[in-house]
């Protein structure tokens, strides 16, 4: 029998088998108790002999089973260890992480700009109605100028903003002078779509009003942001232009070097002026002056980053996307 309990001891695969030879040789009525429980017909003499050479047989079978057990569990420890292991030298896995639009990073640093120069950023609403976008900008409902700037319309009567320049008379309407903000934001017009056109783009919008602004504060406020954005040694032009919100009016020219071609060159950027004095009657503002310009901030981040279209703007292409991230 102990050959034979030894041997299926050693064969034995798994701590459950193990356990069912336990029982079967040494359990309440295992093979080795049932020995025992004969004994009590033996003489004393013979009983004693028997029964230590049962006792030993017991003994032998505990600690081959216990010596099995221990090596089973040993096993199972380090086939656990084996699939918990940890290779070390496995490459990370990458994760991208988020960036922001480059429209928003123009818009952050136009902003920065700005605020170091002492004025307050605003926003204000991208669904207008038609006293704030137009009326009240001295561009009433025969104005040809309000051709030049088709959009879309609710059926209720209101508007996407055309342009940024609603935000001076709302502003106005809250707030005393003397200030100085500019607004950045989102505008609309009905286009057709082309490599420059798009139905929605974003404009910056700067309004400065006190007892005393002048043009030459205008143009100041131009240079320097110019010089901001370009570097020292950089020119601004005015050429006289209309806008029916400003008198005069002006449009606004930056000398600067163009990133790729390495050629210098006039870059138009926007429209500027005096404040009409329309615009002041309709907030009722008295014996101010104010200057005003706006510009087109996709057209800024095309010319300087060689973007050639400007619905690459909207397309959420992370082809075209990852090129800007983080560039400013
Ligand atoms: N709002 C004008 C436009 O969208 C730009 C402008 C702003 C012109 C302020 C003059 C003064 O074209």
């Amino acid at each position: 029998m102990l050959d034979q309990a030894l041997d299926e001891i050693k064969t034995s695969p798994n701590l459950p088998a193990l356990q069912d030879l336990r029982v079967k040789y040494l359990g309440k009525k295992g093979l080795v108790t049932e020995q025992l429980k004969g004994l009590g017909s033996l003489e004393p003499e013979a009983r004693k002999l028997a029964g230590q050479e049962i006792n030993k047989l017991k003994t032998v079978i505990n600690d081959a089973i216990d010596a099995k057990k221990a090596e089973l569990e040993l096993n199972a420890l380090n086939e656990k260890l084996e699939k918990e292991s940890l290779d070390v030298t496995l490459p990370g896995r990458h994760y991208s992480p988020g960036g922001l639009h480059l429209l928003t990073q123009v818009i952050n640093k136009l902003s920065d700009v700005f605020r170091s120069m002492g004025y307050d950023v605003e926003v204000g609403p991208e669904l207008e109605d038609e006293w704030h976008n137009f009326d009240a900008l001295n561009t009433p409902g025969w104005h040809p100028a309000r051709d030049l700037q088709d959009t879309f319309w609710t059926t209720d009567g209101r508007v996407m903003r055309t342009h940024t320049s609603p935000m001076q008379v709302r502003y106005m309407e809250t707030h005393k002078p003397p200030f100085k903000i500019v607004v950045p934001g989102k505008v609309y017009r009905n286009e057709a779509l082309d490599a420059t056109h798009e139905a929605q783009f974003h404009q910056l919008e700067a309004l400065v009003v006190g007892e005393r602004v002048t043009l030459a504060d205008l143009k100041g406020a131009i240079n320097q942001m110019a010089i901001a954005l370009m570097g020292k040694g950089t020119k601004t032009r005015l050429q006289p232009s209309y806008f029916p919100f400003v008198e005069p009016g002006a449009e606004f020219a930056i000398w600067w070097t163009h990133p790729r071609t390495g050629k210098e060159e006039w870059l138009e950027l926007g429209g500027c002026g005096m404040v009409h004095p329309n615009v002041f009657k309709a907030v009722g503002y008295e014996n101010v002056t104010g200057f005003a310009f706006g510009f087109g901030i996709e057209r800024l981040a095309m010319v300087s980053y060689g973007i050639p279209d400007i619905r690459y703007f909207y397309q959420s292409d992370m082809r075209v996307l990852e090129q800007f991230r983080g560039v400013l």
